[in-house]
């Protein structure tokens, strides 16, 4: 990513020892490491969707904080917005100009209108002007990773996913990634240009048989995984197994939730959401949470 300065705000010497890093690193795209442990900005301008609006100077302290902890990919888009307040425009008020480590991941494909509503599917000319949008709002001249986030009936067809092989190809953007994709939507876009990520709905409590496989081949592929409501979407999910977990480490569910999507695969990296520093600083601490066999056999029967 360009930036401007080199030292994200106080790192220490040791950057290994930071918490964020105990879980490891993964080459995006085959030459972007990243720490495995992220954040997800969404829920930063709103709570949901519909409101109440985030605070944006907790938004800002989340943000700087997750870096001090050692973050060094976090995941946003330019819908994630709820009034005039937008999660692109917090990261860059908090963290430009960027550390040089820093990788921001940004979504194409749907978009909302000022008043909330979702709007159709985007067609090429607007997912280029959408990665524009995402340039602009960040302050960068090129987008590290940018996902096409298919909706229902889309796919990376009908021009879609060239439009942005081309953008890459002109150098405003470094890896493509698909988000809410099949198997066959991942193999359709990869015959049109390469793939580094993937970033679907997964954790303990939203797992089957074909989100199993599909982490699986991403591995197989070098492609990292990033699940999406690794949390479980609102709130960490407190099921029995997840609990009992938790006891067995005096840790939280969040944090087991957390640790088992890390322990799936080293191509599955973490970014999980929150506004609030405590949270921020117990989500980052499961990147040094273990989990042993028998806590994997607990939390697959549950
Ligand atoms: N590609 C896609 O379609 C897609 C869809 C959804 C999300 N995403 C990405 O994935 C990221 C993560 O998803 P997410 O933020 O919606 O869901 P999440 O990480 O599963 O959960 C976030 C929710 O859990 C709460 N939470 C966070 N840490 C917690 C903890 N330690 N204990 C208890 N509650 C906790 C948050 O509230 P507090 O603020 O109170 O902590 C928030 O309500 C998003 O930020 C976004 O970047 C992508």
């Amino acid at each position: 990513m360009p930036h401007e300065n080199t030292t994200a705000p106080h790192q220490p010497h040791d950057a290994n020892s930071l918490p964020a890093a105990a879980a490891g690193r993964w080459p995006l795209g085959g030459d972007l490491p990243v720490r495995r442990m992220g954040f997800g900005a969404m829920r930063l301008p709103g709570r949901t969707w519909e409101g109440p609006a985030g605070d944006p100077e907790a938004a800002v302290a989340v943000l700087r904080r997750a870096v001090e902890l050692g973050v060094d990919h976090i995941d946003t888009a330019a819908f994630y917005f709820y009034k005039d307040l937008s999660a692109n425009a917090f990261i860059r008020r908090a963290l430009h100009p960027y550390p040089d480590d820093l990788v921001i991941a940004t979504k194409v494909g749907p978009d909302r209108s000022p008043d909330h509503d979702w709007l159709d599917a985007a067609g090429p000319a607007k997912l280029k002007a959408d990665v524009h949008r995402n340039l602009r709002q960040l302050g960068v001249d090129r987008l590290d990773l940018v996902y096409l986030r298919f909706l229902s009936k889309d796919g990376p067809g009908d021009g879609r996913f060239e439009a942005l092989a081309e953008l890459r190809e002109e150098g405003l953007i470094r890896h493509l990634g698909v988000s809410n994709a099949t198997a066959a939507q991942l193999a359709e876009a990869q015959r049109i240009a390469p793939v580094a990520a993937v970033q679907n709905r997964y954790s303990p409590v939203s797992r089957d048989a074909e989100a199993d496989a599909l982490v699986e081949l991403c591995a197989r592929q070098g492609i990292a995984f990033v699940p999406f409501f690794p949390l479980g979407g609102a709130g960490a999910p407190h099921i029995a197994a997840l609990r009992e977990v938790a006891a067995r480490h005096g840790a939280s569910a969040a944090q087991v939730g957390l640790a088992w999507s890390l322990s799936v695969s080293p191509a599955v990296l973490a970014i999980p959401g929150t506004s609030s520093l405590a949270h921020l600083e117990e989500n980052v601490a499961a990147a040094a949470l273990t989990l042993d066999a028998e806590d994997l056999a607990t939390l697959t029967a549950g």
